[in-house]
């Protein structure tokens, strides 16, 4: 059994690093890096302006991204990633922003799938630019990816994401399939009123591609601050739609509680749905993960609102044993869990193209 050096205060083993590699993103979902005001404010304009964005004047939201000097480089996330396996760490994913928008990563994963005691090593991407690197990632050693996609329906896949890209997205992920990739998942963030007349359509369009899908309830961590309750669809009401359409087989996990999917195959098909529901039924006493920014920042937890810098180590002349003691230290504190919902929930500064998902 490899070493669990990393266990914080409530007993949890963090086996589980994602490592953004940029905040910049191609895309603009707006939940995450919404192009206009009036993107961030779907749900208060009813998205009247972006359907007809003709005489309404759209107000852009310029984005501020890290100078490249305060990204870690691929030496210095080699190290990390290094130190946190030495501590019991196994799977890693390298996340953005989107992070085929960071030059030479084929370079990275090469030297991320060279560390011994990586077990899994995979990317979540948005798949626009996905086609024309897999083969390179593919040869670096990834073995795994998942895309994001919340439609199949190019008019509201161009209103969520602020770009008309489902062609290229759908071509990466029939790149990733025919290169072996596997499972090739896709990631489907479910907003009321803007999605999810799609659940069924996107199921079968899983189980007809044999793909993984994952429909995720939206958490409050978008920069328009639009989160409300009544724009989450809860996985329990998903499930029961997708069940008036297909006929739903759980999938044994008993062997990985620390999966925050819920799997269900299709009776007598191929490919398999999963709900991730960290909104209505948290799963924070199973949680496993640890996610580093790409500016180098340790969060214990997708809601944490403090973070810890680990440049001034990595940068400072630091050993690895300063380094692990540091991590150490930092996870023993790991939060007990997310607070949506409580009176006294604040939701993070920072989106999902900083943390990483
Ligand atoms: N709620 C739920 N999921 C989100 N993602 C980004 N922002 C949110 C949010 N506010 C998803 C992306 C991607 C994954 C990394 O996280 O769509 O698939
Ligand atoms: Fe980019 Fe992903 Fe954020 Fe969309 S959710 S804007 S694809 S980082």
């Amino acid at each position: 059994m490899t070493a669990a050096l990393l266990q914080d205060s409530h007993g949890r083993v963090m086996r589980d690093l994602r490592v953004s590699i940029t905040d910049r993103c191609n895309f603009r979902c707006l939940y995450c890096l919404p192009e206009t005001e009036e993107a961030a404010n779907f749900y208060r304009t009813r998205h009247d302006a972006l359907r007809n964005p003709q005489p309404v004047a759209l107000t852009p939201i310029r984005y501020e991204w890290k100078p490249k000097a305060h990204l870690l480089s691929f030496e210095e996330i080699e190290r990390l990633v290094r130190i946190a396996v030495g501590l019991g760490v196994e799977k890693i994913r390298v996340t953005g922003g989107e992070p085929l928008l960071r030059r030479d990563v084929p370079q990275l994963i090469a030297k991320l799938a060279a560390i011994p005691g990586v077990r899994d090593l995979a990317m979540t991407t948005n798949g626009f630019l996905f086609a024309r690197h897999a083969e390179a990632l593919r040869t670096a050693g990834l073995r795994r990816v998942s895309f994001s996609m919340d439609s199949l329906d190019p008019v509201n896949f161009r209103k969520m994401t602020g770009r008309d890209g489902l062609a290229e997205v759908l071509a990466g992920i029939a790149q990733a399939q025919a290169l072996g990739f596997a499972p090739v998942k896709v990631n489907a963030v479910v907003i009321r009123g803007l999605n999810d007349h799609e659940l069924v359509p996107l199921a079968a369009f899983a189980r007809e591609r044999e793909l993984s899908l994952r429909f995720i309830e939206f958490m409050p961590l978008d920069s328009g601050h639009a989160w409300k309750r009544d724009l989450v669809v809860p996985g329990r009401e998903i499930l029961a739609r997708l069940r008036e359409s297909f006929e739903l087989l759980p999938v044994d996990q008993s062997g990985n509680p620390a999966e925050t999917a819920r799997r269900w195959k299709f009776a007598g098909g191929r490919g398999e749905v999963g709900i991730i529901a960290p909104v209505t039924e948290p799963f924070c006493g199973h949680c496993n993960r640890l996610r580093v920014t790409a500016d180098g920042k340790l969060r214990t937890c997708l809601f944490s609102v403090g973070e810890h810098d680990l440049k001034p180590l990595l940068r400072g002349g630091a050993d690895d044993a300063a380094i692990a003691q540091r991590l150490g230290g930092l996870v023993a504190d790991k939060e007990a869990g997310h607070r949506i919902g409580q009176p006294d929930f604040v939701q993070p500064a920072r989106t999902m193209s900083c943390i990483g998902g």
